[in-house]
């Protein structure tokens, strides 16, 4: 993502908690377009302390894209909370800081994009923390459109929902996953997505049937393979 918004113009602050892959990345694309900071969302004062910093560093900015999440099928509890330290209440703290910036700082105009899931929209068996994780951010952002609404704001608010995308996030998982995308063609049409400030977009576009078969089955089929 960080790629194809550099050829397509914008300057970035990208972050991450692995420096040398920001560096990396940073040398590939240029230092004049990508700039970098190691930041850990799961440090919530430090991850919004670090997003005020790199506005004032880029003198401003009109994006921020939230998709640090970890996927996490074991159901310990140290592994569960983690997934919440870092899906939901990291996504919020910075959502909020996003939010709060556009609103009083920007003239009430803006764009956050966050990256939730398919599985946001049902439970899992698999993974009860992730799926609801995944809910948390995409009612989050449902809210501040809401918000925007409320408050007459022009503040852009994507949630973006894959279903399957080959990343090792996925590379890992041994269950069947049907649909995979390429990352270059979930990036592709992310890109797409917020050049058109969608409110809600599927990964593929075709996962939006699944949610829709989600809706209409009852729990005792959907149980059975979700
Ligand atoms: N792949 C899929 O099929 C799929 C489907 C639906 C939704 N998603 C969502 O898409 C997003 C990206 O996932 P991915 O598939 O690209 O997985 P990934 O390859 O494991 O990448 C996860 C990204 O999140 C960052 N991250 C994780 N924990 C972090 C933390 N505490 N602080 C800051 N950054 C952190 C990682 O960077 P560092 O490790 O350097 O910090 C990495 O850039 C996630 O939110 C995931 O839930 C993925």
């Amino acid at each position: 993502m960080v790629k194809v918004l550099a050829q397509n113009g914008y300057t970035i602050t990208a972050t991450g908690r692995r420096t040398e892959l920001l560096q990396s990345l940073q040398t590939e694309c240029g230092t004049d377009k990508v700039r970098i900071a190691t930041m850990d969302i799961t440090d919530l004062d430090g991850s919004r302390d670090l997003l005020l910093q790199i506005i004032r560093d880029m003198q401003g900015i009109d994006l921020v894209v939230i998709n640090a999440g970890v996927g996490e099928t074991s159901t310990r509890w140290e592994k569960e909370l983690h997934t919440i330290n870092t899906n939901a209440t990291g996504f919020a703290a910075l959502a909020n800081a996003a939010y709060y910036y556009f609103e009083t700082q920007n003239g009430g105009k803006g764009h956050i994009v966050g990256i939730s899931s398919v599985a946001g929209e049902v439970g899992s068996g698999k993974s009860p923390v992730y799926s609801a994780t995944k809910a948390f951010i995409s009612r989050y952002m449902q809210g501040l459109r809401f918000r925007n609404i409320q408050r007459k704001t022009n503040i852009a608010v994507t949630d973006v929902r894959p279903g399957f995308v080959d990343t090792p996030m996925t590379q890992k998982n041994k269950f069947y996953m049907p649909w995979m995308a390429s990352s270059d063609r979930a990036v592709q049409q992310i890109y797409s997505d917020i050049k058109h400030r969608r409110s809600i977009t599927y990964i593929t576009r075709r996962w939006r049937l699944v949610s829709w078969l989600i809706a209409l089955l009852p729990d005792r089929l959907l149980g059975k393979v979700i």
